[in-house]
């Protein structure tokens, strides 16, 4: 595993103690409105995907950087069954207390998505991907590995960050206050920055820019085909007042 890697893994455990936007787990009372409703969950800050992604997808999902017990805990409850990969001790035992808790089967494994996943080939029918991938290196690989593990037929509901949002400084980003002035060349290597001095705080971690050759041309590389796209914002952040920050795509493996 690279450093930054299993030093993400502890940062995201540590901000998973903290309860932030990310790491809160369903509560019994959402619990039992997502048995009684559609299904609903977000890969980016707000918007809810559609529920046309989900038409004619068979039961077996992977929920890819997905710990925390938010988007696995609603798949179960509409009967799917679920496995989720992720990096983080404690989001995975988040994970698994609502699977406890609500009497569901769960696989909850933890592993460095940059990595071969411990996956036959084509075992999953669909991937939910929330936006995670600002935290690896290398998109090609784990795409590829996405592709590997679908079944014909299958998708990838992919959430994203709009690489822009690394031109500028956090504390820009997070205060209105604080004028808006482009800092990082793109994409923005957090990896790289550190190497030549840049602070590494427990706030960010390693993160990382992606161009759009990366994650979308990557999904076509891997052998997908796109299927559907949306936009979205995140009202918290300053730019967000000038420009959508994030994204999903769904992809169809053929
Ligand atoms: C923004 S959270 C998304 C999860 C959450 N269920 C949600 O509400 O969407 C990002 C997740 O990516 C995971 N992650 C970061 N780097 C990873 C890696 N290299 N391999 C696997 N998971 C990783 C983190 O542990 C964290 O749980």
């Amino acid at each position: 595993m690279p450093n930054y890697v299993a030093y993400n893994s502890r940062l995201w455990d540590a901000w998973s103690e903290d309860c932030t936007t990310w790491t809160i787990p369903l509560t019994p009372e959402k619990f039992q409105q997502a048995k009684n409703g559609p299904i609903e969950f977000v890969l980016t800050p707000t918007k809810k995907v559609p529920l046309s992604w989900f038409d004619g997808v068979g039961m077996d999902v992977l929920g890819l950087a997905s710990g925390g017990g938010q988007q696995g805990p609603v798949m179960a409850a509409h009967g799917y069954r679920v496995t989720i990969l992720d990096n983080s001790m404690r989001q995975l035992q988040s994970e698994r207390m609502v699977a406890e808790r609500e009497d569901y089967q769960l696989l909850a494994l933890q592993a460095d998505m940059t990595l071969p996943f411990p996956f036959k080939d084509e075992s999953f029918d669909m991937i939910i991907h929330p936006v995670s991938n600002c935290y690896i290196e290398d998109l090609q690989p784990t795409w590829n590995e996405c592709y590997r593990v679908l079944r014909h037929g299958g998708v990838m509901m992919a959430g994203w960050t709009n690489p822009i949002l690394y031109m500028f400084d956090d504390e820009a980003l997070d205060n209105c206050d604080v004028p808006l002035i482009v800092r990082h060349k793109l994409p923005y290597n957090g990896r790289v920055e550190v190497e030549n001095g840049a602070e590494l705080t427990m706030d960010t971690g390693y993160q990382f820019s992606h161009t759009l050759d990366a994650q979308i041309g990557g999904q076509l590389k891997a052998g997908f085909l796109l299927k559907d796209f949306y936009e979205d914002n995140d009202p918290g952040i300053h730019l967000g007042a000038y420009t959508s920050l994030f994204a999903a795509s769904l992809a169809l493996k053929m």
